[in-house]
């Protein structure tokens, strides 16, 4: 029988944290690491709703384990060579380290770089142009892309009906051992919205908590990131998920022009789903095209490299003044939202 031990707390008391946004020291020790091994889904203190509740997908630990192996599992491709995992890697928060454009089957190249995934549950929509909007819809893409893994979902159920590994899996996870494209893509859901990375030394900064002690070049940072940066990257999951042309020159050999691509209006064209900062130095290369490198590059195109497009955003015309000690700051800054917790959860690495 398939037992629940889901725990969604949607309240904001996790033991010992109990202030928000202040940055005040406070005498509580770092929550215990988690050694359980039992997933949960905890909204973090001071966050918003997330969108996605797993309503019709009740959160088990059977079926994060299923949709865990499946994230992992090769078979999932035509070649059986390329995992989700490979171009989402956890050392990388989930992202395609080092490639600018993501590398898929056959060696063949795609047209945009691969984000990180991490806090799915909070995000309206999906991809860089917002193309999908359930979580549960999303994985049929990868799966069925040409050049990522390039496998039809009807040959991905046959293979893994076949396997007697899975059938009791999916028995355990939805009560009998069928397998079909909607379990696969259901199990992917619990498990990929269980990723939450909230345990940056911002985070334990924002609770008051030991590890979380910032420099004054970091919160000088901070300041000059909340005035320059935060109408796109809000806190606290650092984007507002709206979609914004911040200034790059189109790269004309993509052709590439983002949320004008779902919509087809002009008034998108070169628009992109703001990304999340969180992580962000583990997320190289940057932007849709992963076009820069290092932060340091990004912060120079916003101080000198930002082009008067179509549909440039209005806070961004003229670019976003600087010097070269606040661009430090603002890069210190942002090294705080590396999240090692994260990183390092053993419930999310390969089973
Ligand atoms: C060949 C590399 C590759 C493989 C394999 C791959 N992805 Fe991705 N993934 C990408 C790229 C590139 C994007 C961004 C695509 C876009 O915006 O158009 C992406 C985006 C995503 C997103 C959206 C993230 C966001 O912030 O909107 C999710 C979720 C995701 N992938 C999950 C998966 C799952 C699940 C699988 C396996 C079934 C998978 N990916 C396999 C490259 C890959
Ligand atoms: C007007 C909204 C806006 C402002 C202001 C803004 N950004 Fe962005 N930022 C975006 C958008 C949109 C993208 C994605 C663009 C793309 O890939 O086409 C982005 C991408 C990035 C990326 C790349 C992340 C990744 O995963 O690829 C970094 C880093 C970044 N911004 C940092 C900053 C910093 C630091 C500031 C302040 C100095 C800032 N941004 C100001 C909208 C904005």
């Amino acid at each position: 029988m398939r037992k629940t031990i889901l725990i969604v707390i949607i309240a904001m008391t996790v033991a010992g944290m109990t202030t928000v946004g202040t940055g005040c020291k406070k005498d509580t020790t770092d929550p215990a690491p988690d050694t359980s091994g039992l997933v949960r889904f905890i909204v973090p203190q001071g966050w918003p709703q997330p969108y996605y509740t797993f309503q019709n997908n009740e959160l088990t630990q059977e079926g994060f384990e299923l949709g865990r192996k499946l994230f992992y599992d090769v078979r999932l491709s035509r070649d059986n060579a390329i995992s989700c995992a490979s171009c989402h890697t956890q050392f990388s928060a989930f992202s395609h380290l080092d490639h600018p454009l993501s590398h898929g089957i056959d060696g063949l190249f795609g047209t945009r770089n691969a984000q990180g995934v991490f806090n799915m549950a909070w995000k309206p929509s999906f991809f860089w142009d917002g193309g999908v909007v359930n979580l549960e819809n999303q994985p049929i893409n990868p799966i069925e892309n040409p050049v990522e893994m390039d496998e039809k979902i009807t040959d991905v159920v046959a293979e893994l009906g076949a396997l007697p590994e899975y059938k009791p899996m999916f028995k355990s996870a939805f009560g009998d051992e069928t397998v079909n494209s909607q379990r696969i893509f259901k199990a992917l859901a619990q498990f990929m919205a269980t990723l939450v990375s909230a345990d940056s030394k911002y985070d334990k900064w924002t609770r008051g908590e030991t590890g979380g002690e910032m420099t004054a070049q970091e919160l000088n940072g901070l300041e000059l990131f909340r005035t320059k940066c935060a109408t796109c990257h809000k806190e606290p999951l650092f984007s507002d998920y709206t979609f914004r042309n911040n200034g790059l020159t189109p790269d004309g050999s993509l052709n590439d022009t983002g949320r004008a691509h779902i919509t087809n209006m002009p008034g998108d064209r070169y628009k992109f789903m703001v990304p999340s900062l969180r992580n962000v130095d583990l997320t190289r290369p940057y932007m849709h095209d992963g076009r820069f490198n290092t932060l340091d590059a990004v912060l120079e195109h916003y101080r000198t490299g930002v082009v008067p497009t179509d549909n440039i955003d209005d806070v961004l015309k003229g670019g976003i003044a600087m010097t070269d000690e606040e661009k430090a700051d603002i890069i210190a800054f942002l090294k705080t939202l590396t999240d090692q917790t994260f990183i390092k959860d053993k419930r999310f690495a390969e089973p």
